[in-house]
């Protein structure tokens, strides 16, 4: 059940004896070196480097991606370097090389750790054909602010959800033995607290009470250590006044101390000497200090180590003791991947770049990464022989590199099938398509061309609009304060709508947008995130049935900005709001009056619900549970108990359902989540089948940090819930007691 009993990895069991005896070689210079990583982009090398490399004063590169520079590179470090010691070639391979998989939160939406891990396994073979050894993912920050541009990086709000996938997307990078052709090393980032940032500023600062790190920022790090990864990062951010890069507690006392991580610890780009922007270090010298001193062991794109540890340690405030270990480390894992026997790459060696297996994967991907938020009396799937038109409207019908979304430094826009071209190819002959697109992008406030999107939409049999963000209004450094659909675009829903004709929008976003202005005018939602180079035949695939959606929430959509942070787990308060005021419009909970008597947690404009819940996603069939039921009424602690329901397909089409599992722990020595997705699973039923869907949850799967930061399990009432959404009502209750009397 939960993601920490993934396979771990196979490590080679002499790595460690070969790195004792190489390092008992080397000079402080040459140890200092390999903790040293430098930025290689074109230009700056091999010439830049060579003589740097030869004198062994750098442990890894950064940032290039041409093999023949590559092997040059490790040629001169393995052959013209004292000791010969090869690079970690490093790169961000976020989600995919070439071919560019759905960004991490929709990938998120897929709720399926098969095909992430397979995508990360494509964009292995891809990266290291040319060189690539060491890449900077899984993201497994907790991200529960949509203003944050980096959600999009990331697998979204939920512990279970984020644990599972990240260790899925772990094991995709380096799989069963990083020596294996293909295999590269994983980093998991940023450790920590990073999605938590204020208002949802990229860099901001954080304040997160020990428990809270423990329960929910933690729980991902801790799953990826336990399946073997081999690298963690250290986030920007500010962690309650010790900035992560800085942070002793997080990066030694927790990392190592309690959770035994083996590998080691990279700072993010030059973040050590930002330790004194910070202001917690007077110079890049005291910088340093405090970096390898918290458990850093190598240094990203900056020069305080190597420019400042030797002087350290010869005036004894470092030991050299501290810097063995950061060497050990990463010696270690260059003898894992096999770089000493193999240094050099051959790119024939591996299968060609967007192969048809790579390709069909990020295929699949966004198929499944595609959640359906609305539709309105059948809206989709279209029914090719009931429309002879259709328009395309819309700056993102059309944008091939847009529909890849942000961190694709290798992506080939040229590789992505659009939406456009794909439903052209669907429907061949037999329907008109015509496309306006409207808008230059998403951000413009021209409307020039709305009269004539209106008219097309007049003219055709329906109306399919593709809205939302392109890819650079996600991703590192790209935050948002209104998260509406930006420019005139709303205007153009409005203009559209007006035309009379069924209205089904498409989404392309890097996070979820409130959406409460677009929902009512439009007959369906489909919500693609950044689906990718192959997002156009996923999205025809959806829209005219082939398949039916499947994706599910891995983040709560709020009404209005101003109910950031709202997340499915919340802790329930003392005087929690009142379902009954709910009020539904068109199937969808809108606004909840409050009034006097209330009296509880409640915004006065806004209903306390979000538009659409964690976990949720339509389906074109009609999915049914019934009959939610546990095993044993009560459990020792120890014990197992197992919750099933009974899943039924009483739609008319085939179609898969991601089953999800959630508990509430109604007692606690500190006060539990209303609800915690404890399992999950996809489930394939014909029209009319009946299934009986069980999960088997163990005590341990109910644990959680108490006051004093140990994981406890409390004896106490639990309910269980068994659905198609975070939002549902059927549950069921155990007990799990001490010892049966
Ligand atoms: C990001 C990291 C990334 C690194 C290298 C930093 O700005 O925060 O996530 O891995 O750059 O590109």
């Amino acid at each position: 059940m939960t993601a920490t009993s993934a396979d771990t990895l196979t490590r080679r069991p002499e790595a460690r004896e070969r790195a004792q005896a190489l390092l008992s070689e080397m000079t402080l210079a040459e140890k200092i070196g390999q903790m040293s990583q430098v930025e290689a982009t074109h230009g700056y090398a091999p010439d830049y480097l060579a003589e740097r490399l030869r004198a062994g004063d750098i442990g890894s590169v950064i940032n290039n991606v041409d093999v023949g520079i590559i092997n040059e590179l490790q040629r001169i470090a393995v052959e013209e370097s004292r000791l010969g010691i090869p690079l970690l070639i490093g790169r961000d391979v976020i989600h995919g090389f070439k071919t560019i998989f759905p960004i991490p939160l929709g990938q998120g939406a897929t709720w399926n750790p098969e095909l992430v891990e397979e995508g990360a396994r494509v964009a292995a073979r891809e990266a290291a054909k040319c060189g690539v050894n060491w890449t900077f993912a899984p993201m497994i920050d907790i991200s529960r602010d949509p203003r944050w541009g980096r959600i999009a990086e990331s697998f979204g709000e939920c512990v279970l959800l984020t644990s599972t996938l990240g260790v899925a997307m772990v094991k995709g990078f380096q799989g069963d033995s990083l020596a294996t052709n293909g295999s590269i090393a994983a980093c998991a980032k940023h450790f920590a607290g990073y999605g938590a940032v204020e208002s949802g500023r990229d860099y901001a600062t954080t304040n997160i009470p020990d428990t809270k790190l423990r329960n929910v920022y933690f729980r991902p790090f801790n799953a990826a250590v336990d399946a073997g990864v081999s690298t963690v990062m250290t986030s920007f951010s500010d962690l309650n006044g010790v900035p992560a890069t800085g942070n002793r507690y997080i990066l030694t006392e927790v990392l190592r101390g309690e959770w035994d991580f083996d590998g080691f610890v990279v700072s993010d780009w030059d973040s050590i000497r930002q330790l004194q922007i910070h202001g917690l270090t007077e110079n890049d010298r005291e910088s340093a200090c405090e970096a390898v001193d918290a458990g850093v062991d190598m240094e990203m794109a900056g020069d305080a180590f190597s420019g400042n540890l030797s002087g350290l340690v010869e005036e004894g405030r470092v030991s050299e003791a501290r810097i063995d270990a950061a060497v050990m480390k990463i010696l270690t894992l260059k003898f894992d991947l096999g770089l000493f026997e193999n240094p050099y790459t051959d790119p024939e060696s591996l299968p060609g770049y967007a192969s048809e297996p790579a390709l069909e994967a990020a295929r699949l991907a966004a198929l499944q990464s595609c959640v359906l938020l609305k539709n309105n009396a059948r809206a989709l799937p279209l029914d090719t022989g009931a429309v002879s038109s259709l328009a395309v409207i819309g700056p993102l019908a059309d944008a091939p590199y847009e529909q890849l979304g942000t961190w694709i430094f290798d992506g080939d826009p040229d590789l992505s099938v659009t939406p456009l071209t794909a439903i052209r190819d669907f429907v061949g002959e037999d329907v008109d398509v015509r496309y306006v697109r409207a808008m230059q992008n998403s951000r413009s406030r021209d409307t020039a061309d709305f009269d004539v999107a209106a008219s097309t939409a007049a003219q055709c049999d329906a109306v399919l609009l593709f809205l939302g963000e392109e890819s650079i209004l996600s991703g590192e450094a790209h935050s948002r304060a209104d998260i509406g659909l930006p420019g005139a675009q709303e205007e153009l829903v409005r203009r559209v709508r007006a035309a009379g004709k069924p209205v089904i929008a498409v989404i392309l976003a890097g996070r979820p947008l409130t959406l409460s202005d677009v929902v009512g005018e439009v007959d369906a939602i489909l919500y693609a995130w950044h689906p990718g180079t192959m997002g156009g035949p996923a999205i025809a695939d959806l829209l005219f049935g082939i398949e039916s959606p499947s994706g599910k929430l891995p983040a709560t959509f709020p009404r209005v900005v101003g109910q950031i942070p709202i997340y499915y787990s919340q802790k329930n308060g003392g005087k929690p709001p009142n379902r009954d005021n709910v009020v539904h419009i068109d199937d969808i909970e809108a606004f909840a009056p409050q009034t006097s008597l209330g009296m509880s947690a409640f915004h006065l404009d806004t209903c306390f619900t979000p538009l659409f819940p964690f976990g949720h996603g339509l389906s074109y069939t009609n999915f049914v549970y019934e009959n939610v039921r546990v095993s044993d009424d009560e459990i020792e602690l120890g014990g197992t108990v197992t919750i099933s329901a009974e899943l039924s397909n009483r739609g008319d089409v085939e179609a898969e359902e991601v089953v999800q599992l959630y508990t509430r722990d109604l007692v606690g020595s500190i006060t539990r989540p209303v609800k915690e997705l404890k399992g999950f699973r996809r489930e394939r039923l014909r029209p009319g089948e009946t299934r009986t869907v069980s999960f088997d949850l163990h005590t341990d799967d109910l644990t959680f940090s108490g006051r004093d930061g140990r994981r406890v399990v409390e004896p106490g009432l639990f309910h269980a819930w068994i659905g198609g959404s975070s939002d549902i009502d059927l549950h069921t209750a155990f007990r799990i007691v001490a010892s049966r009397s």
